[in-house]
């Protein structure tokens, strides 16, 4: 559980104790001994009979203020409107309790002035028939026997939650599997957060397990069939609101009868607003797309022999000239290694025609490549080369990486070999090598190359 769960957890816990001897002495009073409890005589408890009890009002105060701060910030941190109402409503969290606090000592004061009259005393006590001193000692005895039930009850529920963690999960024996090949066993009934909670793996849930943030989604790589309910209410309307594919499940909300093996998708410290924009984390998902590599040749050797300045400025014009080769084609620069470049055709869908689309875009390259020569050609010893690698199939593609440096990319075995081929076009010394289920899916006559 995030820290802030545990604070606004153990917050929720201790008001009962803080309450419980005000709420004995009052509505346990009228029910007790027909008490007529008005303010005056509490403000005379807690100002001047038992100055500790005031005390412990003002904590009470603060406790369950903050408390409930606490869920008012985590109901509204997911819409959208928040951050900028925060600083706000911030303020107003601070002043309403301090508001309360300055009510409270004013009356305070009040009955404090009025209790140097010793008659005014005796009528308030017979106005809210005051049985006498054996009233309060019963209920100090009251107290002291709700704090110890409620503490026994409290320790309860966690031994028999962890007794039953412990012997469901070697009984049920439902198994969750991470990427990283950790297993976790889980009883049946428990969610997949609280199985990433139970195994201390970073997951984010901005929410806190509520089904509102969406923030704790996995991918559902592999599961026993029929282990899955199909998603409640709560959480189907998250699943349409982001359009996120059946195979995408929120954690909170999931609660398998069998084994699974899942990836959580966004980062750990992900923030609500990021993990609501369309767009800004994609879902991993395996699709068709065509990756390309380009790489230039022996422009180290040539850098060697360059100024700093006029290195960078060479580079700047070929990486201007391919990245607008390549997205006028309709693809998409994932990376820039170097003197080489990463581009993937059909991560956005249409994958009909992401072959074509990285074939008009190598053409189109190969032009450029020509008109930088031309351009520089006083600077250059020699013409510079191109190698570009083609290869179309099935890869992953999700956001992936580490902050700023997270973007929407691919892996898998179809970006190897468009890697290899990049790096074979060298022995070969050609431009260009396309695989074959390129030149398939192109329905591109090659026939007049080797
Ligand atoms: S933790 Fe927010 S939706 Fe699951």
């Amino acid at each position: 559980m995030p820290k802030w769960q545990w604070v606004q957890l153990g917050l929720g816990l201790t008001i009962p104790i803080l309450l419980i001897e005000h709420a004995l002495s009052t509505g346990g009073g009228i029910l007790r001994v027909r008490l007529v409890p008005n303010y005056e005589y509490i403000l005379a408890v807690f100002w001047h009979f038992v100055p500790i009890q005031g005390w412990l009002q003002v904590v009470l105060l603060v406790v369950t203020w903050t408390h409930s701060v606490f869920g008012i910030h985590n109901w509204l941190k997911v819409k959208p409107w928040y951050p900028s109402w925060q600083p706000h409503l911030y303020g107003l969290a601070l002043l309403i309790p301090t508001m309360a606090i300055m009510g409270y000592a004013s009356g305070g004061f009040e009955v404090l002035e009025k209790l140097k009259n010793p008659l005014w005393l005796i009528q308030m006590l017979k106005d809210i028939h005051y049985p006498g001193p054996e009233f309060d000692q019963q209920t100090k005895q009251l107290r002291d026997y709700w704090i110890i039930g409620y503490t026994l009850l409290i320790a309860a529920v966690f031994a028999a939650r962890r007794v039953r963690l412990y012997f469901s999960a070697r009984s049920e024996g439902i198994r969750v599997t991470y990427p990283s090949g950790r297993r976790i066993l889980i009883p049946n009934g428990a969610s997949l957060l609280e199985t990433s909670r139970a195994g201390g793996i970073p997951h984010a849930s901005v929410c806190g397990g509520r089904g509102r943030c969406s923030t704790c989604r996995v991918l559902i790589i592999k599961s026993d069939d029929g282990c899955l309910m199909p998603p409640n209410d709560v959480e189907k309307k998250v699943l349409e609101k982001l359009k996120l594919p059946p195979n995408v499940r929120l954690a909170c909300q999931v609660k398998p009868t069998g084994n699974v093996t899942c990836e959580p998708l966004l980062p750990p410290d992900v923030t609500a607003k990021e993990a609501l924009s369309p767009g800004k984390y994609m879902h991993g998902q395996e699709i068709t797309i065509t990756v390309m590599f380009a790489d230039l040749r022996g422009f180290t050797k040539l850098s060697e022999s360059k100024l700093p300045f006029d290195v960078v400025f060479m580079l700047y014009q070929y990486f201007q000239s391919m990245g607008s080769a390549i997205e006028g084609a309709g693809g998409r620069i994932d990376k820039f290694i170097g003197d080489g470049i990463m581009a993937l055709f059909g991560t956005e869908g249409g994958a009909e025609n992401n072959a074509q689309q990285a074939l008009t875009a190598a053409r189109e390259m190969s032009l450029r490549l020509e008109l930088i020569n031309e351009r520089l050609k006083n600077d250059l010893n020699e013409p510079l080369h191109l190698g570009i690698g083609i290869h179309r199939g099935s890869a992953i593609v999700g956001t992936m990486g580490h902050g700023a440096a997270t973007q929407i990319t691919a892996i898998g075995d179809t970006v190897n070999t468009a890697a290899r081929l990049v790096s074979i076009t060298k022995d070969f010394g050609i431009q260009l090598l396309v695989s074959a289920a390129v030149e398939a899916e192109a329905t591109a006559d090659l026939s007049g190359f080797e």
